[in-house]
């Protein structure tokens, strides 16, 4: 650790008009802490810390924090933690995506305004790793960061179950009326039983995954099990790294760079990763300057296998995941793929980590050989059309094939109201080759693009044994759902977008093999018809500030004040 660029607590002095007396008065007060002169005088290492009661998969960050606090001390500086919002996914309402941007504010404004030559960004839950890196990129100090690590799986009649792809399955059944209400009030205690992220390569997994890939956390850390001894040690180990980047140039825009990011997008496709991932990564490499196309992923897809068989994809859970060796097996065996002279935050580049690394045990039905992968082509498609001008994305690896080539009868909900309302009414007129659509919950709308894009399947239709239709909306779909589903219409409904002037019985036609979502109208039509698009209106607060700021997906639904300079608008 370079010390004498260390700054400690000297940093960003509270301004009484006398550095001096700043100083001095600081020491004080944090002397009124039980610190030591000597310890006052050290580097200081801050983490980010983000518990809470309404975080069930954060529930073990006090046992983590204590092991960080032990890598720091023990590498020779003073760890301190600070509060910013956490973001329980389940228990934000109208979503959480909303928050993310204000979470990335709070990160980004207490970096900067706290005296720390050095950040732990503690996350996990699936928005807090994004807004983490968000801010710490804006931000511009050296950060680390530690993940929460997955969930173990519960047990229900002899079988393994894990949130969420199990939660969805178990409710589609009950739907079908093929589960009871005692039984599923059973798989209820079972789906989320210890600390952790979701069970699956849900859209935490996929962003853990991803943050190693873009070589934010230390190798290894991202797949280990909440509760596993292993996580602490990786906590630890976490804190002494921390300590080594003090004094460094090594700030996260220099681990973040275009050969990153192109690394993480292939890493998104071999994992067959969550949808969301695509917004995600498109707002943090927004914050670093760099765009992000939905090209790029059609062009990467199209020569990236997807390797790994873990649900709502596969079979597999994140537990099987670490057994097989985790992402150093993963990028071991997209090595030829990767840009290897990208910087990781331990100083060595990509290329020198895994050269470095031994191969261990690997489940060939977990991790699969690049010669014979799952798929061979990526996870997730981009399309565009007149229905999707700026684009829009299929999950292809979780969608039934038959459906890629489709045209159908547009059934259109004009809202999440709507659709509550008439989905299972048996008068609705839908048949199994009719194409669901839900406007008005994008980002500009005032349902804030919810995980609403795995529209149920009629009760009427579900009760006959339909599994699977082509759904289509400007909604989100959770990293652990599965189906037929073009996710994230750009632009949407409420800010005018052609899916907020669909009706029923327009012909929509879907094409993978074309790479396009298209409506059987013609331009003067379209033109014809006006929009019910409903943005968000709002008079105060932070409502106001993301209604006057939020981004389309294709921009990462970041607000447009806070991407880099270079893409601000
Ligand atoms: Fe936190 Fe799924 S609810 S990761």
């Amino acid at each position: 650790m370079p010390e004498s660029r260390a700054r400690g607590l000297n940093d960003g002095l509270t301004n009484y008009g006398d550095h001096a007396f700043s100083r001095y008065l600081r020491r004080s007060f944090a002397q009124s802490m039980g610190y030591s002169r000597a310890m006052l005088d050290k580097p200081v290492v801050g983490i980010a810390f983000t518990p809470s009661g309404f975080n069930n998969c954060h529930r073990h960050f006090p046992e983590l924090l204590a092991a960080v606090k032990r890598g720091v001390l023990a590498a020779g500086a003073l760890p301190l933690e600070f509060p910013t919002i956490s973001l329980g996914e389940v228990f934000l309402s109208p979503t959480s995506l909303k928050y993310r941007n204000l979470m990335s504010m709070d990160t980004e404004e207490m970096i900067r305004a706290q005296p720390m030559d050095c950040v732990v960004l503690m996350g996990g839950c699936d928005k807090t790793v994004p807004a983490q890196l968000m801010g710490a990129i804006s931000a511009g100090r050296p950060a680390i960061m530690l993940v929460a690590g997955p969930m173990m799986t519960g047990r229900h009649r002899g079988e393994r179950l894990g949130a969420c792809t199990d939660c969805r399955r178990f409710w589609a059944s009950y739907r079908a009326g093929k589960v009871s209400e005692e039984e599923i009030s059973q798989v209820e205690g079972q789906l989320a039983v210890t600390a952790g992220t979701c069970a699956v390569m849900g859209t935490a997994s996929t962003m853990a995954c991803l943050a190693e890939a873009l070589g934010m956390l230390l190798p290894g850390s991202a797949a280990i099990p909440a509760v596993h001894a292993d996580r602490l040690r990786a906590a630890e180990a976490t804190g002494a790294a921390a300590v080594k980047l003090i004094g460094s140039q090594l700030t996260p825009d220099r681990i973040i760079t275009a050969q990153s990011i192109e690394n993480a997008l292939r890493v998104l496709l071999a994992l067959g990763g969550s949808t969301n991932a695509v917004i995600h990564l498109t707002a943090i490499a927004g914050r670093a300057g760099i765009k992000v196309s939905l090209d790029d992923i059609n062009r990467l897809s199209d020569s990236t296998p997807v390797l790994v068989n873990l649900k709502p994809v596969g079979d597999g859970y994140m537990e099987d995941f670490f057994a097989s060796g985790g992402m150093g097996a993963l990028l071991r065996e997209l090595k030829p793929l990767l840009h290897l002279d990208a910087m990781t935050v331990t100083g060595e580049t990509l290329g020198e980590r895994l050269a470095g690394e031994e191969a261990s045990h690997r489940d060939l039905a977990i991790i699969a050989a690049r010669e014979r992968p799952m798929e061979p082509h990526g996870g997730l498609v981009a399309l565009f059309g007149n229905l999707a001008p700026r684009g829009a994305i299929l999950k292809r690896s979780a969608a039934d094939p038959r459906l890629f080539e489709h045209e159908g009868r547009a059934v259109v909900f004009s809202s999440l109201a709507d659709l509550a309302a008439r989905m299972d009414d048996p008068a609705l007129d839908v048949t199994p080759q009719d194409v669901l659509v839900l406007q008005n919950a994008g980002p500009h709308a005032d349902a804030c693009m919810p995980e609403a894009g795995y529209l149920p399947i009629p009760r009427k239709l579900a009760q006959q044994g339909v599994k699977d239709m082509i759904r289509v909306s400007d909604a989100r779909m959770s990293g652990t759902a599965f189906g037929t589903i073009v996710l994230h219409v750009t632009p949407d409904s409420a800010s005018g977008g052609p899916l907020g002037l669909l009706r029923n019985g327009d012909r929509i036609r879907l094409s993978v093999k074309e790479r396009r979502i298209d409506v059987l109208l013609d331009e003067a039509e379209l033109q014809r018809r006006t929009s019910a698009g409903a943005p968000v209106r709002a008079q105060r607060g932070y409502d106001k500030l993301y209604a006057e700021q939020i981004l389309g997906a294709d921009e990462g639904c970041d607000f447009a004040f806070l991407r880099a300079p270079a893409l601000a608008r």
